[in-house]
């Protein structure tokens, strides 16, 4: 409520001016209830040539990467989405916070069965309290290799961003090309027990660059005007691999992270694991400068196993004023290229993600829980699991690869978990019984023990509604450290903590951050270390949490919270939509 009352007539009247331009914004916004946005995605086989190889991929509308949403904060989204292929499909919102409205989250066999050939689900969820970047993606099995494609958000009608309006906004997603069948790569891998295939190149907006061999003509160009300031809308959407970015001598500043404001910082290198999204400005030379710019990417590396150590670039390319044609590519002018941190540069990823703190202001607080009603300690990491139809497997000392959270390698059921949930049917699918602590604990981060095998189960952990949670993630040393990016359904996490070696509950909670966290739904336990994240329960429904790294996801690295409703009516789960698929 602003109140104006001054003395002198005149200048009331120029006060009572002012004073409405700042009240109606805000009436306007309160009012305004938002709008439907309706997609029609059409899952169809596209044929795409990339590499000099032309292949069969699995495409929303014949598009790769998928189709922009676009939507205001609170607005209801709408995608009725029809399967033509033969695969199995579910999509997932992803960071959208589904609340009340669990059974368009996507997950399939936890929220959803997924949808068959022939059949339509329409996804129906609105936006609320979120504004940025998110994305969407297919959640079954891999297929999100070539299933995935912006979401914007924008603030309601008439509310700024808390940074100078851009002069243009660009999606810059980066993903994984594959030669081969990535259905194929992950069904012979779990077969064998070893490490699967690794990509053949990453991509920017889907197309590889000029470092691959025969790919020149697929090279992202970003075409910018001299003295103006773009926000590019960076997400990461590669299966396998957490990135570096860098734009040959252009520093980005970073504004937004998971659709949450950030204190802006300015940095010349971002780190973005695969689910993560980062909106960042980038502020272009004031003059004509006579040169292109190299934008590229190139993964961090923590663990020991194979991995694609190649090298996506596009370019920045300036639109020359003297020149009538703007548009091709000068071969003549000079190339800069962004100087990249090496490929394990754990300091630098440290330091970045220390640089992230809510923007937390009046207007945008970060309402990180203060007090704890239930806290959690899970283990995050590889193990083994014996080999059973072959003679030897491809893994560890010829027994399979698997990871676990708690030592549970979490199985999917063959129904999806939150009907079961709903219609109170939950014996024979799932169990209630997750470990909240690790039930043989070791030195974590010190010699593993000798047994590395997991249990395979399917175990859910059930919190009463608005429970507020506090839970570090642990990584753990069997078969080697390794960074894991954990994603949570549903919810956003606070990072009140993070460090390196074990958790140390005496010391390490008296430096937690309870003023300006980070707020994300992606965050990456270091490796051979820790994090500590806290949330609020508020929403009821089964949600997902998983690494985001699609290969430790498959190997078991997932489990899944059940939140139980709240007593009021709107704090209750609604009953699944009509058309929702069925197993
Ligand atoms: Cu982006 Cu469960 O995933």
């Amino acid at each position: 409520m602003v109140v104006c009352l001054l003395p002198s007539s005149f200048v009331r009247t120029a006060f009572v001016f002012l004073c409405i331009m700042f009240i109606f914004p805000a009436l306007t916004e309160s009012q305004q209830t938002g709008i439907t946005r309706n997609y029609q995605f059409d899952i169809q086989m596209t044929n795409v040539t990339r590499l000099c190889e032309a292949k069969s991929i699995v495409t929303v509308n014949g598009q790769f990467p998928g189709p922009k949403i676009v939507a205001r904060e609170g607005d209801q989204v709408v995608v009725r989405v029809v399967n033509h292929v033969s695969h199995n499909i579910t999509l997932h919102w992803h960071g959208v916070r589904q609340l009340r409205s669990a059974w368009a989250d996507g997950p399939a066999y936890i929220t959803q069965c997924p949808i068959q050939k022939g059949h339509t689900y329409v996804y129906n969820f609105t936006i609320v309290g979120q504004r940025g970047t998110l994305w969407w993606h297919a959640h079954i099995s891999w297929l999100r290799a070539t299933l995935y494609g912006p979401i914007v958000i924008l603030p309601k009608l008439g509310v700024p961003y808390p940074f100078a309006k851009p002069y243009k906004e660009v999606p810059i997603i980066f993903g994984e090309w594959w030669k081969a069948d990535t259905e194929v790569v992950i069904s012979q891998a779990l077969q064998t027990g070893g490490g699967p295939n690794v990509s053949d190149a990453y991509t920017i907006n889907g197309l590889p660059g000029p470092l691959y061999n025969c790919s020149a003509k697929d090279t992202f160009k970003l075409k910018v005007k001299p003295g103006k300031t773009y926000l590019l809308r960076i997400i990461n959407a590669a299966l396998n691999d957490e990135l570096f970015f860098s734009i040959a001598n252009h520093p980005l500043t970073v504004v937004e992270v998971d659709a949450v404001y950030v204190k802006p910082f300015a940095t010349k290198t971002l780190l973005i694991t695969p689910g993560q999204t980062t909106n960042v400005l980038l502020t272009t030379h004031a003059q004509y400068p006579n040169a292109n710019f190299f934008m590229e990417a190139r993964p961090y590396v923590t663990g020991q196993g194979t991995f694609d150590n190649s090298t996506v670039a596009g370019i920045l390319e300036y639109e020359n004023p003297k020149s009538l044609s703007s548009s091709s590519f000068k071969k003549n002018l000079p190339l800069y290229k962004p100087t990249m941190p090496v490929l394990n540069d754990t300091s630098f990823a440290t330091n970045f993600s220390e640089k992230l703190r809510s923007l937390g202001n009046a207007r945008y607080p970060a309402n990180v829980p203060q007090t704890i009603d239930r806290q959690f300690f899970f283990t995050v990491g590889f193990g083994t699991e014996p080999c059973t139809h072959n003679k030897t497997c491809q893994g560890p000392n010829g027994t399979k690869f698997s990871a676990s959270v708690n030592n549970v390698s979490f199985v999917l059921p063959t129904t999806a978990l939150l009907q079961s949930h709903f219609s109170g049917k939950s014996e024979g699918v799932y169990a209630s019984n997750f470990p909240i602590i690790p039930l043989n604990p070791f030195n974590y981060t010190g010699t593993p023990p000798n047994n590395t095998f997991v249990t395979n189960d399917t175990k859910v952990l059930v919190v009463p509604f608005n429970t507020s949670v506090e839970l570090v993630m642990q990584d753990t040393s069997i078969l080697g450290i390794e960074s894991h990016p954990l994603h949570i359904h549903g919810f956003n996490f606070f990072v009140v903590g993070r460090g390196f070696g074990n958790y140390n509950p005496a010391k390490d909670p008296a430096r937690f951050n309870l003023v300006d966290p980070v707020e994300r739904n992606t965050v990456g336990v270091p490796p051979g270390g820790w994090i500590a994240v806290r949330f609020r329960a508020d929403n009821p429904g089964v949600w997902f949490m998983h690494c985001h790294l699609e290969v430790h996801t498959s190997w078991g690295l997932r489990m899944a919270w059940l939140v139980l409703d709240g007593s009021l009516p709107n704090e209750k789960l609604p009953p699944p939509p009509s058309d929702l698929p069925k197993c």
